[in-house]
């Protein structure tokens, strides 16, 4: 049984669409930061898919780092605690960052990690974030290179999961009934 056309999964963006979302990004991002040396800040796991087709889409001088963080128990995610689970293996103080996360939800997490490397001394900390659930927003997070702006329905494939599942998926889809 396939796994791509599971019929409990309504397409919401095709792989085309994706990549030229992608390529418009990366010719944005390869412009705004001409004749520097930013580095990429891919967030585990699900903006992996994401960061590797923005590395190729953007023709520039850069270097990659990742970074892991979970949130809190929903108890305490109004505080905005999330927790780094895999830590930069570099100092960042003065470096142009460009964290590269697969969607903003809430924007707890988000809000939390761009203040954590900007307090590193960091000489700018931007946001590459390919979907924004921009209704469900708590926290104000600025993004800077969007991909697309999404209805507030739980998405999976191209790296987001539902527990762990549809990462592979090479589209985007809303999962119909996520009990089944
Ligand atoms: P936030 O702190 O509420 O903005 O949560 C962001 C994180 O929640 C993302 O990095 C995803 O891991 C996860 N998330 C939020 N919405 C979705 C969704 O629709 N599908 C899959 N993961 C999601
Ligand atoms: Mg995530």
């Amino acid at each position: 049984m396939s796994e791509f056309t599971n019929p409990n999964l309504e397409p919401l963006f095709t792989a085309e669409q994706i990549q030229a979302r992608i390529a418009e990004l990366g010719a944005q991002i390869a412009r705004d930061y001409e004749g520097r040396n930013p580095l990429l800040v891919g967030v585990l796991k699900g903006a992996v898919l994401f960061l590797s087709d923005l590395l190729r889409a953007t023709d520039l001088r850069l270097g990659v780092e990742f970074m892991a963080i979970s949130s809190y128990g929903a108890s305490m995610r109004s505080s905005g605690e999330v927790r780094i689970l895999k830590d930069l293996d570099v100092a960042i103080e003065g470096r142009d960052i460009l964290v590269v996360e697969d969607i903003v939800d809430t924007g707890l997490t988000l809000s939390y990690l761009l203040s954590n490397l900007r307090a590193r001394g960091a000489r700018t900390v931007k946001l590459a974030a390919l979907l924004d659930k921009w209704e469900r927003r708590e926290r104000e997070v600025p993004i800077d290179y969007l991909g697309f702006r999404i209805p507030d329905a739980f998405v999976v494939g191209y790296g987001l999961d539902y527990a762990e599942r549809y990462r592979n998926l090479p589209y985007i889809a809303v999962i119909k009934d996520p009990a089944a």
